[in-house]
């Protein structure tokens, strides 16, 4: 889809349909003919409350009237569900050149950013397997062939940069979800490093990325790993991504590291899952897809901040050299960690890729992992776990989310948590005898990894997929790929 910004009455441009929100208790401003959309509020066919559509024809366009409810409760949000909505109808009546009226008075939310968010994202579709293409009659949605082709973004104010930086944002956003939906049969470790590869190779100047393979991962002594490598046939990827701003960042900016759980299929092994739970697991990847597609937005942009990307890739399988419940192994910081459940793996992938990152001279750290089911029992697929051990640091993260509209929530470090994986035979369990607290006390034992480095730890196993939102209601979310962006902007201003 084509998106532009235009300060161009909406009525005027070359579209065949324009959005129009209404908000609670007041009048449509732009109204056409004689008071056509104004008539249609009047007569109580088109409301505020939100979600609410209506569509009329006057001055030779199709106008939809979406709900904005309240100016009071209008946030980025409410603004981009309306715009799915308004997506979803207008691709129904077969619209071809969409035309989002903006809401007036709403500069500090972003609103041309949440109308490109909301409208692309909508507008995402996983096909890649499917042999039938579009208008095919098969219900999905796609009968009018091609879709929307463009998006006008229509406002007073000029709002070309804010819908320039949306739309690398949230193509990012959709090619995230494309690694997450691809089956784990083609999303291999080494195709998540292949598309690490080619995200670089957009920013000759700026990104590097290098792929280690097994052979590298045990040189490093990233003996966890290694591990949970080594039930697999499939051969494993060290991903680092690094990003070298076209100009210097200013004094103090710290580098900034993100690191991504890439684990493209996890069975759990020989501590295997049962198949119910088993179905999605080709979403253990989601941290490291985001993490690949933030650095490629923040490439896009040219942010001017350092950046180093690091995501572990592998299967996790019960192959004949699978790890054993009570094997040890020694990670590549040197702590030995006992292995009492084969199922949580990601720890073992992160401890490495924590401490790599550090080698690579992350300054600030932010790891992106689907880690534990504990966390969807406690915050459903509504919030993400979130956990940090400075204030400076979390309030950046908590900030960078807010703006992002990936919605996370504080959780707490404990000594008592960190207590519970501590090892019987080595230094760490990667498992606390007790089964309660599973997703804080996995956070403890990232910790043990991070060698005092400002960190936050994001457990996105809830909002990684099925989210039910209007814009990503079912497969990958993409989550949290505009954290992550908004986050690096927020470094980088110091
Ligand atoms: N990948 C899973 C977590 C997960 C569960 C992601 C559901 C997406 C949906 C993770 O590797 C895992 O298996 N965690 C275990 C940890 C336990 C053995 C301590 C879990 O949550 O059960
Ligand atoms: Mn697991
Ligand atoms: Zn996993």
């Amino acid at each position: 889809m084509r998106v532009t910004a235009t300060t161009e009455a909406a009525g005027s441009t070359a579209a065949d349909t324009i959005v129009v929100g209404l908000l609670e208790d007041e009048a449509v401003v732009h109204d056409v003919e004689d008071g056509v959309l104004q008539a249609l509020v009047d007569a109580g066919e088109a409301r505020a409350k939100p979600r609410s559509l209506a569509v009329a024809h006057a001055a030779g366009k199709r106008w939809i009237l979406v709900g904005l409810g309240a100016r009071a409760s209008l946030d980025a949000e409410a603004l981009r569900v309306a715009a799915a909505v308004a997506h979803g109808r207008a691709r129904d009546l077969g619209a071809r050149t969409l035309c989002w009226e903006l809401p007036h008075k709403a500069g500090e939310i972003h609103p041309a950013r949440a109308v490109v968010e909301g409208t692309l994202m909508a507008a995402y579709a996983f096909r890649a397997f499917k042999t039938k293409g579009s208008g095919n009659g098969d219900g999905d949605g796609d009968e009018n062939g091609g879709g929307i082709e463009e998006l006008i973004v229509s406002d007073h104010e000029d709002r070309t940069a804010a819908v320039a930086r949306a739309v690398t944002v949230t193509e990012a956003v959709n090619a995230a979800r494309d690694l997450q939906n691809t089956p784990a049969n083609a999303m291999t470790p080494t195709a998540l490093g292949e598309r690490a590869r080619s995200v670089a190779a957009a920013h000759p100047d700026t990104l590097s990325c290098e792929v280690e393979g097994r052979d590298g991962i045990v040189a490093r002594g990233m003996g966890a790993f290694a591990a949970v490598a080594q039930g697999s046939d499939e051969e494993p990827a060290l991903i680092t991504l690094r990003y070298e701003p076209p100009a210097a960042p200013a004094d103090g900016v710290p580098v900034l590291g993100l690191v991504g759980k890439g684990v493209t299929f996890d069975s759990g092994g020989l501590s295997i899952k049962p198949a119910g739970s088993m179905v999605d697991m080709k979403y253990d990847m989601t941290g490291g897809a985001a993490v690949i597609e933030a650095l490629g937005a923040i490439a896009a942009l040219e942010l001017p901040v350092r950046v180093v990307g690091v995501v572990g890739a592998t299967e996790n399988l019960l192959g004949g050299r699978a790890m054993k419940p009570g094997d040890v192994f020694t990670s590549a910081s040197g702590l030995t960690v006992q292995v009492d459940n084969t199922d949580a793996e990601g720890r073992l992938v992160l401890a490495d890729c924590l401490h790599h990152a550090i080698g690579q001279g992350a300054q600030r750290l932010v790891d992106v992992a689907t880690l534990t089911g504990a966390i969807m029992s406690a915050l459903g697929r509504v919030y993400a776990g979130f956990w940090a051990d400075d204030e400076a640091w979390a309030a950046q993260v908590a900030g960078a989310a807010a703006e992002g509209g990936d919605l996370i929530w504080r959780m707490p470090l404990h000594d008592r948590y960190a207590e519970l994986v501590k090892g019987s035979t080595a230094d760490v369990a990667n498992m606390s005898p007790p089964r309660t607290g599973a997703a804080c006390t996995a956070a403890e034992f990232l910790h043990n990894f991070t060698g005092g480095v400002p960190w936050a730890h994001l457990d996105i196993c809830g909002t990684a997929w099925d989210s039910g939102r209007a814009y990503a209601p079912k497969g990958g979310t993409g989550t949290p790929v505009r954290t992550l962006v908004a986050l690096a902007e927020r470094v980088s201003r110091g």
